[in-house]
């Protein structure tokens, strides 16, 4: 893209103020910020002050397999799961692409440290927990790991770095999700450096259609595989390709599963897995009402009671049919470096702006049914978002001792 044509995009949404600094570039800077001006989508930037996630349809609850019924037929659960995982049928995603600016290391998240007395990495704990599934099973999991361009090369150096962890290298493939702008409150871009538009991930419902980009989607077909189990990165105790939880969703003839946890207290801070105009969806904790929190079951209950860990099982072909624009989009509010108009770079300790994301949870919403599967709270939710206080280090640290795991 020449300067002209540039200046022309950039006129048409309003973000002329990026060319500020174009003539003190560089040469090499200056063909850098075209191109980055060719590659950006700025149609996002008109969502500032309308983000399209609050429209919600007519909300009922949705009834959890709960652990009792699980373990009733858990063995035969597993012999399925089992079977699906040997003949190659279920591969893992890894949604590593966050920027983790809550836990306030420049690092991937993956990459820390939670060991007291040997290095204990939440990518080991992930690779480690896998490992168990290949042995049970007697077979290579596929592992797709999504980072972005902010982590990628770093995430792929320590894997090498640590030999995978001791899992086999040729079952894991990484890549990359795709960057949008950052805006202020009033949709105008932050300029990063004087050459370049702050970007950030693009949110984690992106992660199938970015899949297909790299080519994936086509390996995925190739490989026979037939069920994705999307999970996070931040749970130190998460089972991935759970051979039980994969046997539910197929005996049960779903075409999704959600591991979800019987919430604390009813305005906990995670998603709630429910129905929404009688198909499956999940409802954010700031979205719940007095009336859904008060609202009880049949035995008495809270009806509301199940909260979503970010562990999603899908059927592949499935989610050939979610087109990712068909995703609210969620705007953001975050703290975004920026430059300011003398050409400083500020960090700002509140924040200042917007970034726009899609979200995993909101494809649950586009297939037919999901299994709202309980898994046992302590055992499988470790998740580490702060640095401290409430699931941070320490409550994820107490709960891999609970659970054996020497750090
Ligand atoms: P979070 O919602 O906790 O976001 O991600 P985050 O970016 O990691 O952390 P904060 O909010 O900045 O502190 C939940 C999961 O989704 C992944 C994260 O890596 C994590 O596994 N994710 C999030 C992506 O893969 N891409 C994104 O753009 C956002």
């Amino acid at each position: 893209m020449n300067f002209k044509e540039a200046y022309q995009k950039l006129e048409e949404c309003g973000q002329l103020h990026v060319l500020d600094y174009y003539d003190e570039l560089t040469l090499q800077e200056q063909e850098a910020l075209l191109e980055q001006i060719d590659t950006v989508d700025f149609k996002v930037l008109k969502y500032c002050k309308n983000n399209t996630t609050n429209q919600k349809g007519r909300i009922a609850p949705l009834t959890a397999m709960q652990l009792a019924q699980i373990n009733a037929k858990r063995e035969y659960y597993t012999a399925i799961g089992l079977e699906e995982i040997k003949k190659g049928k279920v591969a893992a995603v890894l949604l590593a692409g966050g920027m983790g600016t809550r836990l306030g290391s420049d690092n991937p998240k993956g990459m820390f440290d939670i060991g007291i007395t040997r290095p204990v990495y939440i990518f080991q704990r992930i690779m480690e927990n896998l490992l168990e599934v290949v042995e049970a099973a007697g077979a290579w999991v596929h592992l797709f790991v999504m980072t972005s361009d902010k982590n990628h090369d770093v995430t792929i150096r320590f894997f090498e770095e640590k030999k995978y962890f001791g899992y086999k290298k040729e079952f894991v493939t990484f890549f990359k999700q795709e960057m949008v702008p950052a805006s202020d409150y009033e949709g105008k871009v932050y300029m990063e450096e004087k050459g370049k538009i702050s970007t950030s991930p693009n949110g984690n419902g992106g992660w199938f259609t970015s899949m297909r980009k790299w080519g994936l989607v086509d390996f995925v077909k190739r490989e026979g595989i037939e069920w994705l189990n999307v999970f996070a990165v931040d749970n130190v105790l998460q089972r991935i390709a759970d051979p039980c939880f994969v046997g539910a969703v197929i005996a049960n003839k779903c075409v999704s599963g959600a591991k979800v946890v019987k919430k604390k207290t009813p305005d906990e801070r995670v998603g709630t897995l429910c129905l929404e105009d009688g198909k499956p969806s999940i409802v954010e904790y700031y979205e719940l009402t007095e009336e859904m929190k008060e609202a009880r079951d049949e035995h008495g209950e809270p009806a509301y009671n199940f909260g979503v860990i970010l562990n999603y099982l899908f059927r592949e072909k499935d989610l050939e049919a979610i087109e990712e624009s068909e995703l609210p989009l969620h705007v953001v509010e975050k703290k975004i470096p920026y430059i300011d108009k003398e050409g400083n770079a500020v960090l700002p300790d509140q924040p200042n702006g917007y970034k726009y994301e899609t979200l995993v949870l909101d494809m649950i919403h586009q297939v037919d049914n999901c299994l709202s599967y309980e898994v046992e709270r302590n055992k499988e939710f470790a998740p580490i978002k702060n640095a401290t206080g409430v699931d941070s280090v320490d409550t994820a640290r107490e709960l891999c001792k609970e659970n054996g795991i020497v750090l």
